[in-house]
């Protein structure tokens, strides 16, 4: 009998990558998960890809890397984007062999301001870490002769419940919705909001595995991409999600924040920020400003494979998110006054 595929999931203990681990075990693959820190079982090792030698329990052959680790923060320098998500590529295309197949993790958001990853200038896109996705795609199309890209946008928890292995990017914004570190929602009440689920992600992932290796580098787009939420819709499940779990935790409501534009928040908003808030307050407000162009898409991304509606993952995710989060969930958000 043939021992089964052997495959190495870098990023294993993130919000996608455990998922991704999940799925490959239960389909019956012998899967290992790598993470700068490590985590919990014996499969899952610490390699901090890009910076150190990979363990020795790595060694021998394996099926497929499925590369997912990676730093989603904006606001990165761009050495330090570089470092966080194109070298530790580098490192794996040096580490793997040519029998090993890549399915590498992207974003929607790495085609950045035009559409397109081929741009190099950072001017090109909204910020370094869309700069440096687009700039790890490019290193596959250069060096690979085959290979998998995936690119999908905001992710949320598991169809069934919500569950996340970590509540990282979009998640800044239930608790800062629930500490009143925003006073407005800055963006377009119109536009779309794209979200897929870690299922959705982990489902195409094992079809690709077990399905052929690709002729060449193909990609795969995750979404929903015109069936989309729009923002008005997604925040308003958002906040019906949290007014009900804190309904049942006896503490009041949020309110509905109101819409404003770009211009209005910068000209009026920011400004009174800067006079008023604390510290604290003022950096949960700058980097809220970062999501500014994440609320204003008006193009709806275009999609290889169009995953289901949403609306409910979300609503689940973002009572998970409370559940897991309560003290934040249960704040009674600062007013924004002197
Ligand atoms: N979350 C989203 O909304 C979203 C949207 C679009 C695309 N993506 C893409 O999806 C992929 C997974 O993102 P995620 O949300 O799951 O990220 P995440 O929750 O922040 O997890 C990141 C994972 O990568 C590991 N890691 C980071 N740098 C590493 C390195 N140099 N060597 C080894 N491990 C490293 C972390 O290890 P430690 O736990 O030890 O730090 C962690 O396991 C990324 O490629 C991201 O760009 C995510």
């Amino acid at each position: 009998m043939t021992p089964p595929a052997r495959i190495l999931v870098t990023g294993a203990t993130g919000a996608v990558g455990g998922a991704v681990l999940r799925r490959l075990t239960a389909a019956g693959y012998e899967v290992y998960g790598v993470s700068s820190r490590g985590g919990s079982s014996p499969r899952q090792l610490a390699w901090r890809i890009g910076t150190e030698e990979p363990p020795d329990a790595l060694r021998g052959a394996w099926h497929t890397v499925v590369h997912c680790a990676a730093d989603t923060r904006w606001n990165l320098s761009a050495e330090e984007s570089e470092q966080a998500n194109v070298a530790p590529l580098r490192a794996l295309l040096k580490w793997k062999d040519d029998h090993t197949r890549l399915i590498h993790l992207s974003s929607s958001y790495a085609t950045g301001l035009t559409g397109s990853v081929e741009p190099t200038s950072s001017d090109a896109y909204r910020n370094t870490y869309e700069w440096s996705k687009a700039a790890a795609e490019r290193l596959i199309a250069a060096e690979c002769p085959t290979g998998d890209i995936i690119r999908f946008p905001i992710v949320m928890g598991a169809r069934v419940d919500g569950f996340l292995d970590r509540y990282s990017g979009f998640f800044w914004l239930p608790s800062s919705l629930c500490t009143g570190a925003v006073p407005a929602l800055v963006g377009d009440e119109d536009a779309y909001l794209d979200i897929v689920s870690t299922d959705d992600i982990a489902e195409h992932i094992r079809d690709l595995v077990g399905g052929d290796r690709p002729t060449g580098v193909r990609l795969s787009i995750l979404g929903r991409g015109d069936g989309a939420p729009r923002v008005a819709q997604a925040f308003h499940t958002i906040l019906t999600a949290l007014n009900t779990w804190r309904a049942e935790h006896g503490v009041p409501a949020l309110e509905q924040l109101r819409y404003v534009s770009a211009d209005q928040w910068n000209r009026f908003y920011l400004p009174f920020a800067r006079e008023y808030l604390d510290r604290a307050q003022l950096m949960r407000v700058t980097a809220f400003q970062a999501y500014q162009s994440y609320l204003s898409i008006t193009d709806p991304f275009e999609v290889t494979h169009r995953t289901e509606p949403i609306t409910s993952t979300l609503y689940r995710s973002m009572r998970c998110w409370a559940e897991t989060h309560a003290s934040t969930a249960r704040r009674i958000p600062r007013p924004w006054r002197p």
